[in-house]
């Protein structure tokens, strides 16, 4: 095990290894609950500080990237100030309401179905199947039924890109352009500025995805009739009597695209990893499907795909007894939040069965809170539901080692060799 890092060392726009991460946010939690980190930086560690400060929007406004030169239309949601966030949250609160989204559940299931069904028959052949140990009375059958492939790469990613595709009203059949942009995109967050160094808008960032969504926006503007999805129901709304640009509408549906696939995957990847490590929870999972969804709560909250989230204070004020001048950065450490032992009892043990599992922040808090997150629920527990029909007993390949998503808010696996054994 790597020594833990110190508070005084953490960078959470550049993490190191999970234990010397945790054991730093551990180490400010209990000694100095927002932690100065850098030049006019701060980390948030506790729950009630990333609580206050997210709920509190009049004070602190979203700061990944300095938005302040950027045309208004082309900041994304996340960064906007009330109250014009407020309005613009309503149309994306239309569209993601529950009550919506439900509707894609046959859509997800059909989904899911094909892509594992794919990757165990493909699977089949692999060479590494030969290595499966079945552990069965009939060995040679469970061999027929032995596959070996990559749990991410043909099972998890591919989910939610499909299905944020499926709910904006865009063809199915382009979620693998969906999956590679956002990737695209997300690499470059930290370098991409432009020629007058200040950063670049989303189009600026990907030129092709935008003209993808503009293409999206000229059809619905043509139509006859709008189709009532996202982009028909931006086109429809307005603020104060102000329809919606076209750069307003291609930034945020860009960002939505982002926001939805950039984070369920990591959440579908770390649940999967925790059973395919522990062959005894898996089999209580398959077999009790009512506690499947305390299971991937508790995975969230444990193992938070979003681990951070940042802001900029827009005037002198004070969290958690720290003053914090105007314009300085403060990060909220959701995943410090959702392991503080003020309001987790051994935070750092994975157990569903924990009273207070649903006080975590992996869906952040406030006006801000994310709008995917019944959608996100609804994806995982699909996904889960079709993995335990379809899969008796699975492990990780030997010899793999960690591949973590280079993103640097996110936790997340970029693949996970599996062997598995489907049901007959
Ligand atoms: C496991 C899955 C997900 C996690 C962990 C997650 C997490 C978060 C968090 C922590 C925030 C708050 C950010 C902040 O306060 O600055 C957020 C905001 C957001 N999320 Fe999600 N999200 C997930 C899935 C989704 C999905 C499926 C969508 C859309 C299809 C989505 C769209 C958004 C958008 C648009 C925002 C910005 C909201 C705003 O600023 O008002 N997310 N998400």
């Amino acid at each position: 095990m790597s020594n833990p890092e110190t508070a005084s060392d953490f960078n959470p726009f550049n993490p190191t290894d999970l234990d010397s991460r945790y054991a730093a946010m551990e180490q400010m939690r209990n000694t100095c609950p927002v932690t100065p980190i850098g030049d006019r930086q701060w980390y948030a560690a506790t729950h009630a500080g990333v609580l206050t400060g997210l709920k509190n929007v009049d004070k602190f406004v979203g700061s990944f990237i300095d938005t302040s030169k950027l045309p208004p239309d082309e900041v994304m949601i996340s960064a906007i100030p009330e109250p014009r966030h407020g309005k613009i949250r309503r149309v994306i609160n239309s569209v993601m309401a529950p009550h919506r989204t439900m509707h894609a559940e046959g859509f997800i299931r059909e989904l899911a179905v094909g892509l594992l069904d794919d990757a165990i028959a493909k699977g089949r052949s692999s060479p590494d199947t030969q290595a499966v140990n079945p552990q069965t009375d009939n060995p040679e059958a469970a061999q027929s039924q032995a596959a070996s492939f990559d749990l991410i790469d043909e099972y998890v990613d591919p989910i939610p890109s499909a299905v944020i595709a499926h709910v904006l009203g865009v063809p199915t059949e382009d979620f693998q352009k969906f999956r590679r942009w956002s990737d695209e995109l997300l690499e470059n967050q930290n370098a991409d500025l432009n020629s007058e160094g200040v950063p670049k808008t989303m189009s600026q960032g990907h030129p092709e995805f935008a003209a993808y969504i503009q293409h999206q926006i000229d059809i619905r503007r043509a139509a006859l009739e709008t189709p009532d999805d996202l982009i028909g129901r931006f086109i429809g709304a307005d603020i104060e009597g102000e329809p919606l640009s076209d750069d307003m509408i291609r930034t945020q549906t860009m960002f939505l695209i982002i926001a939805g696939n950039e984070t369920t995957r990591n959440w579908l990847g770390n649940y999967l990893t925790t059973l395919a490590y522990d062959p005894q929870l898996y089999a209580k999972i398959k077999n009790q499907p009512d506690i499947r969804e305390k299971f991937m709560e508790e995975s969230l909250r444990r193992d938070c795909p979003v681990q951070i989230v940042a802001r900029a204070a827009t005037q002198d004020t004070v969290i958690e007894g720290q003053s914090v001048p105007q314009g300085d950065q403060v990060v909220f450490g959701i995943a410090s939040a959702n392991r503080d032992e003020a309001v987790f009892e051994n935070p750092a043990d994975f157990n569903f069965d924990r009273s207070d599992l649903k006080k975590h922040l992996a869906f952040g808090a406030g006006p801000h809170i994310c709008p995917g997150a019944s959608l996100a629920r609804l994806e995982a527990r699909v996904a889960l539901d079709v993995f335990c029909e379809r899969v008796s007993s699975f492990s990780v390949q030997a010899g793999y080692e960690f591949q973590y998503n280079p993103v640097f808010w996110a936790l997340g696996l970029r693949s996970l060799p599996v062997e598995v054994i489907s049901e007959p």
